[in-house]
């Protein structure tokens, strides 16, 4: 059975859809090579926008993994995960974060559900929210003899010399009673900015900060998450 993940925040441009396509691209090539598959059920379209663009620039490219629409259309997707689950360890979803009943249906098929907290960002109302959203969506998981949603906050767009990221890892530890809170932040690195659906930065000779910056964030991201 596949595990499905997804990235998720009420705030917009917190790095949803960029830390989807790091993580997928990443557990899809080497060394872990596993089987992904990537939905977009996001009415942007941005991994989907993305993948266009990355194939359209390298029309030679071998697929890592796909990527699909599905557009609020819910059981289109209960019944492309009931297909997918079989044939894949890891299925990501890129969902909106509004709080409505799409979203809903949608969290209740996450099983690691991370939430990046934008540092710079003071409103950290719309995140909580979010929190206690997925928190309500986990019970009726629960009292669906289904696992809890593994909760895992982290920093993003984290800048060392900037007082305000180290406020924010503050305001993270304190919603440590609702998630687990990672202690490694991801920096704020162009490399991020022109994120690939084609080729990964986790590179093991890698000496590129934001690269092993995106090395020790994900493997305590999978220790976390229990990939
Ligand atoms: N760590 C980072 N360093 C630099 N830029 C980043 C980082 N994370 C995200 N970005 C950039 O921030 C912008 C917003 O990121 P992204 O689109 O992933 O957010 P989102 O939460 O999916 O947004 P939306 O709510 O619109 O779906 C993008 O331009 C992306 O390239
Ligand atoms: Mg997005």
């Amino acid at each position: 059975m596949a595990k499905i993940i997804a990235f998720g925040n009420r705030k917009g441009g917190v790095g949803k859809s960029t830390l989807t396509l790091l993580t997928a691209t990443a557990i899809s090539s080497a060394p872990f090579n596993k089987k992904v598959l990537v939905i977009d059920a996001d009415d942007q379209q941005s991994l989907v926008r993305y993948r266009n663009e990355d194939v359209t620039e390298n029309l030679e490219a071998e697929l890592p993994y796909k990527i699909i629409s599905c557009l609020g259309d819910i059981n289109k997707l209960h019944d492309t995960l009931k297909r997918a689950s079989t044939t894949h360890d890891y299925i990501f979803i890129d969902v909106a974060g509004r709080l409505d009943e799409f979203t809903k249906k949608v969290l209740f098929y996450v099983d690691v559900l991370g939430v990046p907290f934008q540092a710079g960002n003071f409103a950290l109302e719309s995140t909580f929210d979010y929190i206690q959203f997925a928190l309500n969506v986990s019970q009726k998981r629960v009292a669906n003899k289904m696992s809890a949603i593994k909760l895992i906050g982290f920093v993003n767009m984290y800048m060392k010399r900037r007082v305000r990221s180290k406020d924010i890892r503050e305001s993270l530890e304190a919603f440590e009673n609702h998630l687990n809170v990672m202690d490694n932040n991801l920096g704020f690195y162009s490399a991020f900015m022109d994120a690939s659906t084609l080729e990964t930065v986790y590179e093991k000779e890698a000496k590129d900060t934001a690269k092993t910056n995106f090395i020790k964030w994900l493997n305590e991201f999978i220790k976390l998450a229990q990939l």
